[in-house]
């Protein structure tokens, strides 16, 4: 019924029967080879040097799948920590890596033609919100540039489904909590916001253009072993261990909805297994921003256990046994003072939502962290 109301799905659909077919039959050979019953796919990992990126790869390769690592190692922050990370994704026969810019469209073009993969899983971006005041374009080239040209080589290659990452910031302004994907978010407060924000409305066109099966994860908060650097959690386990005094923001009256890494790739999986699909529901005169007539979805995916800035630092002095020097400051400018995740949705959808809590999660982190620096 949909594709008759929007032909484009008719037209996506027949171009790409062949194609998946194909597919199809390499995961059951795949499976048959390997005596063994998982589907095998073959997985592009965009940003899979990242922090959520090598963890969702290393989970696919624990199941058997075929994982193309793609990063440009860009020196955002510390690009050995990104080399450490590829080094535990090396030693699989299923994974490569390809040194790549997502901005570059034709180097893109060519990998997507030249791979063809089942699913992809994009995690490529220039992440966090304050470097967004500082060096706007870089957010322009990764993650608008950098996109459309996802989008593409997925409509071009007949991918069977996006997972892309969002951002717990697209509810910029919102003070309704928890956030809802059913609510508006039209007032982002970064540049950074801005372009996840605008990654939704740009996957929904193909989505709807194309019948391109789209899922946007809006990650909050994520922490966790292999972590960012330029991370409060981070930053604020290496100043302690340092001697120095920690940045705490808007005085310390902040609320942060920490997920922690484990839960996310879990929920990429998961939502990754489960393709898109239009909203027999959906209703145009009255649209609800998470739904579409279209394959589209988007799912926050956070712990739904908002904590306080104190009590986070709190866990940390536990976790080291040593006290944060506190340097209280301002709200810095493109920053909002709480993150509160409603993950029913996420939850009706796959069965599963975030449940670590902080005090275990930042513990783990601590644990990694010493291993890591020898600190
Ligand atoms: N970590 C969080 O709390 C959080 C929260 C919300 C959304 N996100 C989003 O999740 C995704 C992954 O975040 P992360 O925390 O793992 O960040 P990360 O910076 O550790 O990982 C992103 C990776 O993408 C690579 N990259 C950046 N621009 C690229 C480009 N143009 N071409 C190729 N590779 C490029 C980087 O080198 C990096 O290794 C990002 O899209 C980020 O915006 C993360």
């Amino acid at each position: 019924m949909e594709s008759i109301r929007f032909p484009c799905l008719a037209v996506f659909a027949a171009s790409c029967v062949t194609e998946n077919r194909g597919r199809r039959d390499r995961a059951i050979i795949s499976s048959l080879t390997h005596n063994h019953c998982i589907k095998r796919m073959k997985i592009l990992v965009t940003g899979a040097a990242g922090f959520i990126g090598m963890h969702v790869s290393e989970r696919l390769l624990a199941r058997g799948d075929e994982v193309i690592g793609l990063d440009n190692l860009n020196d955002y922050y510390d690009p050995s920590l990104k080399e450490s990370r590829l080094e535990r994704l090396r030693p699989s026969e299923r994974f490569r890596f390809v040194r790549q810019d997502v901005a570059d469209s034709f180097a893109m073009a060519r990998l997507f033609a030249e791979e063809k993969f089942d699913r992809v899983v994009h995690l490529a971006a220039q992440a966090g919100v304050r470097y967004s005041l500082k060096n706007p374009h870089a957010y322009v080239d990764s993650n608008l540039v950098g996109f459309v040209n996802i989008l593409e080589g997925c409509r071009h290659n007949c991918a069977e489904h996006l997972v892309y990452a969002s951002s717990s910031s697209v509810y910029g302004g919102n003070t309704k909590m928890p956030f809802s994907e059913h609510d508006s978010v039209d007032h982002p407060v970064s540049l950074y916001a801005a372009t996840k924000k605008a990654n939704e409305l740009m996957a929904h066109t193909y989505s709807h253009l194309y019948g391109l099966p789209a899922t946007g994860l809006r990650f909050f908060t994520v922490y966790g072993p292999w972590g960012r650097p330029d991370m409060a959690l981070f930053l604020f386990v290496r100043a302690i261990l340092e001697g120095r005094p920690i940045d705490v923001f808007n005085h310390g009256k902040m609320r942060r909805d920490f997920t922690y890494i484990d839960d996310i790739a879990e929920g990429v999986i998961r939502v990754l297994d489960r393709k898109a699909e239009p909203d027999a529901a959906f209703d145009p005169l009255r649209p609800d921003p998470g739904r579409s007539h279209a394959p589209y979805r988007v799912f926050n995916i956070g712990n739904h256990d908002p904590v306080d800035l104190m009590d986070f630092i709190e866990a940390i002095e536990e976790a080291l046994g040593r006290k944060a020097l506190k340097n209280f400051l301002p709200i810095q400018d493109g920053d909002v003072p709480a993150t509160y995740a409603d993950v029913s949705e996420l939850d009706t959808w796959t069965g599963f939502k975030p449940a670590t809590n902080v005090r275990d999660g930042v513990g783990r982190f601590v644990a990694w962290y010493r291993a890591y620096y020898g600190a």
